[in-house]
Order: C-alpha cells, then sequence, then structure tokens
C-alpha cells in the first residue's frame, strides 16, 4: 500500500485538522511533541504521511501530487486557484472576507473612483472590485498587518480576513464591504481522487459523520 500524504496549514488549522482527524481514528503522536523540528510525521500503521507547511503553499503541494490531501483556508483556495478538487468544508476557521477602513472611506466604494487597495489577497482584491464591482483600482500587495495600510496612508481600504473584528477595532478601522464568507477546507489532488478513491472516499465519509456529530 502506497502512503497517502496530508498537507496541513501551519497553526490553528492544523491543531483543529489534527484534533478532528484524531476522532476518526487517525493518529499521528509524532506531531504532538513541540519541540520536534522533524517536518514530515508518519503513521506506518496507516500508511499516512503528514506535513505542515505555510498555508498558500499547500494547494501548491497537493496540484503537484506532493501531497495528496490539503487543508486549508478557503481564503488562500480562493487567491492560490490552483487545479485541486475541494470536497469539504470542515466548518472550522470561520471568518469573513471583507473590505475595511475608515469610516468616511464607505463613500469611496460608491462612486467608482480610483482608489488603493491594499491586501495580503491581491487576486481576491482584483476579482472583487473589476469583477463584481466593476471599479478600477490599485492592488498594494502587502505581506501581513495590512491593517496599518489605511493608517499610515498607503492605501484608502484593505481587503483583509476579519474574525472576531477586534484587530479592526482597536486600530480604528470597519467592515466596510463583505466579500464571502470563508472556512477550513479539505482538498484533494486530481489523480489521487482516481487512484486512492477508496482510501480516500472512506475518510471524507468518517469525517462527514464525525462533523455531523459536532453539529448536534
Ligand atoms: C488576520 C487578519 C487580521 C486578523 C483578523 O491576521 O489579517 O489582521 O487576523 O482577526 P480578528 O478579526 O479576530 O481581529 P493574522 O493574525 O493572520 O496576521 P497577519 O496580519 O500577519 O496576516
Amino acid at each position: 500500500m502506497e502512503y497517502l500524504t496530508f498537507a496541513l496549514a501551519k497553526g490553528r488549522l492544523a491543531a483543529k485538522t489534527l484534533e478532528l482527524l484524531e476522532q476518526i481514528g487517525i493518529t499521528c503522536e509524532e506531531m504532538k511533541d513541540k519541540s520536534s523540528r522533524k517536518l514530515i510525521f508518519v503513521n506506518e500503521e496507516l500508511k499516512l504521511k503528514f506535513f505542515l507547511s505555510k498555508g498558500p503553499d499547500v494547494p501548491t503541494y497537493v496540484e503537484y501530487g506532493a501531497a495528496d490531501i490539503g487543508v486549508v483556508g478557503s481564503d488562500t483556495i480562493l487567491e492560490e486557484n490552483r487545479r485541486v478538487y475541494e470536497v469539504l468544508d470542515l466548518g472550522f476557521g470561520k471568518c469573513r472576507m471583507c473590505v475595511c477602513g475608515p469610516a468616511f472611506a464607505k463613500e469611496l466604494l460608491q462612486h467608482h473612483e480610483m482608489i488603493r487597495v491594499a491586501s495580503k489577497y491581491p487576486k481576491i482584491a482584483k476579482d472583487y472590485f473589476y469583477n463584481q464591482k466593476h471599479q478600477t483600482v490599485d492592488i498594494i500587495k502587502l505581506n501581513g498587518s495590512v491593517e496599518l495600510g489605511p493608517i499610515v496612508g498607503l492605501s484608502d481600504v484593505i481587503v483583509d480576513i476579519v474574525e472576531t473584528g477586534s484587530t479592526l477595532k482597536e486600530n480604528g478601522l470597519e467592515v466596510l464591504e463583505e466579500i464571502c464568507p470563508l472556512s477550513a477546507r479539505m482538498i484533494v489532488n486530481q489523480v489521487s481522487m482516481k487512484m486512492e478513491a477508496e482510501r480516500i472516499k472512506k475518510i471524507l465519509q468518517a469525517l462527514k459523520e464525525a462533523l455531523k456529530k459536532c453539529e448536534l
């Protein structure tokens, strides 16, 4: 039997995913050792491998087949636009992709003005402004702490993830428009989905049942 390899986005999503996998009997004890610098973990009994990577790299590993299965936020799936199958909404990691800024910037979104938009998600921002709002904007790519954009005068608004809203509030910004809801998703390599159909479908079915139980 070949190994099935999982790529998990580092951080909270990976921790939640491992909890969920444990509920269906998939464990990886090696991974729980926080002091370890190992990058890849193996469950020999189940012939499974796991590795952690930066979120935006997860769809890349899955598209190229370096991982059969990935778990990552739908924000990253939309931004990376890789050829993978999105097979399951895991329901956790819920947040929203929004246009945010100071309250007075709301006006700038209503008259098709040429504005500056800072974002870690230039593709999502471009798609929203160009294809949905038909507003020509200047998109500036940032790599984090995007809320700084309007505060320091780099941009008029930002396109970013809002979870609790506290980062915005503490920085005098607010949600001006909502683009879409987001959550953690499971993605599968297109070839693996055919070659390993039985094993993957079994895992998906068990996960769906575990998620149903969580809802009850
Ligand atoms: C994300 C996002 C916001 C914040 C939203 O940033 O970019 O800054 O979380 O969460 P909240 O609504 O609960 O305050 P992250 O912590 O991933 O770091 P980053 O700014 O470096 O991207």
